[in-house]
């Protein structure tokens, strides 16, 4: 049995334009996907899964056998989710040259699913490596970092950048743009999420970008935009000026929404955070639902946060150097 976990992120600056060659800076967060593999010699992969939202829940599902699984959890979220530790499990088969190899694999998350903290990300990492590892393996970060991309690549029809992944495999503050990946130095970020119970489609979000941007140059010029706040905010990170790396955050929320991917929960606790004193807030991930990140070091945002309708759970994250890790 291998044990690996990886962590999740929050975007600081960057998601969506980063699909069309912007950069973004993700920037992993101490919750964390743990992933146990079994090797199975009958070619089966059966996989168990717990706590993959903060409700909870469990489930097991034999990929061999298509059985569905009876949980109560939106079918599209779950099948989702299995169709990535497919996916990553077709990884493993190719670069170990095991063609023929089945798991048994054991998921606990506490990453909300699809709601912008990078779920997917961290159990593909973390499968990949427990995976590679459970048969004699040990792949080099940027490899597993690359493995996991074309996983989600496959999973999502085409539509998803290296910032997740390689973000999970590497931990840290990181810089994307295309497939230049990179760690960037960060300071201790006062993180605070706030989250609205749910999740965005990332595959429908990221067509609706693309559509507006086919449409419209004022669209185009919008992510163009996303890009050079990203850039201004490399600069803030590197000067570790807080209160203009919220600032900018601000403005990189404005532009996602002005791109139809903000709701109205993302945007009320966007509000509840800026009222509360928080430096700035966005969004983070697809959109549509799900997660926002704001920024303040005193208790104010959290609390704000916890009161705020809409808002289901409001916590601290720290920021982690600690990417993919062998726990045994
Ligand atoms: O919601 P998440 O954490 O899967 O992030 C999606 C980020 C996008 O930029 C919209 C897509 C991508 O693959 O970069």
């Amino acid at each position: 049995m291998a044990l690996s976990s990886a962590p999740g992120k929050v975007y600081l600056f960057g998601e969506h334009a980063v699909v069309y060659g912007e950069p973004a800076v993700p920037c992993a967060i101490e919750r964390r996907a743990r992933v146990g593999v079994q090797r199975r010699d009958d070619g089966k992969l059966r996989v168990h899964a717990e706590d993959l939202s903060l409700d909870g829940f469990t489930v097991e599902y034999d990929g061999s056998t298509g059985n569905g699984p009876d949980v109560d959890v939106s079918e599209s979220l779950l099948s989702a989710a299995m169709g990535y530790v497919d996916g990553a499990i077709e990884q493993v088969r190719d670069v170990t040259g095991e063609d023929e190899v089945g798991f048994d694999v054991t998921i606990e998350s506490d990453i909300p699913l699809g709601a912008g903290l990078g779920s997917s990300a961290a159990v593909v990492v973390a499968a990949i490596d427990a995976a590679t590892r459970e048969l004699g393996v040990t792949l080099e970060t940027a490899e597993l970092a690359e493995r996991a991309y074309r996983t989600e690549h496959m999973v999502q029809d085409g539509q998803a950048s290296r910032a997740d992944t390689f973000c999970s495999a590497t931990g840290g503050a990181v810089r994307v743009e295309g497939d230049d990946c990179r760690s960037l130095e960060a300071p201790d970020l006062p993180i605070v999420i706030g989250f609205d119970g749910g999740a965005g489609d990332t595959g429908q979000l990221v067509a609706g970008v693309r559509d507006l941007r086919d449409e419209y140059d004022f669209a185009a010029d919008t992510v163009g935009a996303i890009g050079d706040v990203v850039r201004n905010g490399e600069e803030a990170l590197a000067n570790g000026d807080v209160e203009e790396l919220g600032r900018l955050m601000n403005f990189n929320h404005g532009l996602l929404s002005a791109l139809g991917v903000s709701s109205r929960s993302l945007d009320t606790m966007v509000w509840a955070a800026r009222d509360a004193g928080a430096h700035g807030a966005k969004l983070t991930g697809a959109g549509g639902g799900g997660c926002i990140v704001a920024l303040d070091p005193t208790p104010e945002t959290e609390t704000a946060l916890s009161f705020t309708p809409g808002c289901e759970d409001a916590f601290r994250a720290e920021l982690t150097e600690n990417g993919v890790t062998s726990l045994e």
